[in-house]
């Protein structure tokens, strides 16, 4: 799969079938957030996996009710071991890096996924305390996101993303006229996402009309 085409057909998915994933096909994920890039090279990155299923209506409870984690196979929590981070950049590392340096491996992890015709959704909603206490993760350990990962059953739409030209400034800060002058396509913006609308709905109605048959 082309890297474009993953990174904008990757969909939170919220939905899946009981399907096990294979060792291998997981095995690949896990390997993505291993290479994800993160600050110094200091790989702070630490990932709990979770399979049982008490264990993971456990974690739904924490995640405010969000039931459909438990359906998921593999149910992956995503902690930072700050620690090392701090020590080599100060604050700037514990406030900033090592978020930064989860939130490339989650991404890294959620497309491997979609490479691999899984689906996952990044989870922040969840109180950390009694996750805490029931996985034995140490005080020292930062809890970042919860990774339910699966076979989707659904295709959801793409979430509408606001123009290109919305979020560009050129050469100082507030200036937008340029961005349109250097970008003419991003006038297009709107018109591409007409167009990319129309292919969810087409592919989530083939879908559907798949899993009825099934
Ligand atoms: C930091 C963060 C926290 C999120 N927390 C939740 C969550 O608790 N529950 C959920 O269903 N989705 C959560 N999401 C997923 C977003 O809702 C989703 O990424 C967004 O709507 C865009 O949809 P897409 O990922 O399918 O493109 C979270 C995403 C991020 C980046």
């Amino acid at each position: 799969m082309e890297v474009f085409d993953a990174i904008k057909g990757r969909r939170c998915v919220r939905k899946f079938k009981k399907k096990e994933i294979p060792e291998e096909v997981l095995y690949n994920v896990l390997e993505a957030a291993r290479w994800a890039p993160s600050s110094g090279n200091l790989q702070n990155t630490r990932l709990l996996i979770i399979k049982d299923k008490a264990k993971k209506e456990f974690i739904v409870k924490e995640a405010l009710g969000q039931t459909f984690i438990a359906d998921a196979p593999v149910v992956l929590i995503v902690c930072s071991d700050t620690d090392i981070i701090k020590r080599h950049y100060d604050e700037r590392g514990e406030k900033l890096y090592a978020i930064q340096n989860t939130a490339a491996a989650i991404q890294n992890i959620l497309l491997a996924a979609y490479n691999q015709g899984l689906a996952g959704s990044w989870i922040g909603a969840f109180k950390e305390v009694r996750l805490r206490k029931k996985f034995e993760i140490p005080d020292k350990i930062d809890i970042h996101a919860i990774i339910p990962l699966g076979y989707p059953v659904e295709h959801p739409y793409a979430p509408a993303r606001i123009p290109l030209s919305d979020i560009l400034y050129f050469k100082k800060w507030g200036k937008i006229k340029a961005a349109k002058d250097l970008f003419p396509l991003s006038e297009s913006g709107p018109r591409i996402a007409k167009h990319a609308a129309r292919k969810a709905k087409k592919t989530a109605k083939k879908l559907k009309k798949k899993i009825k048959r099934k």
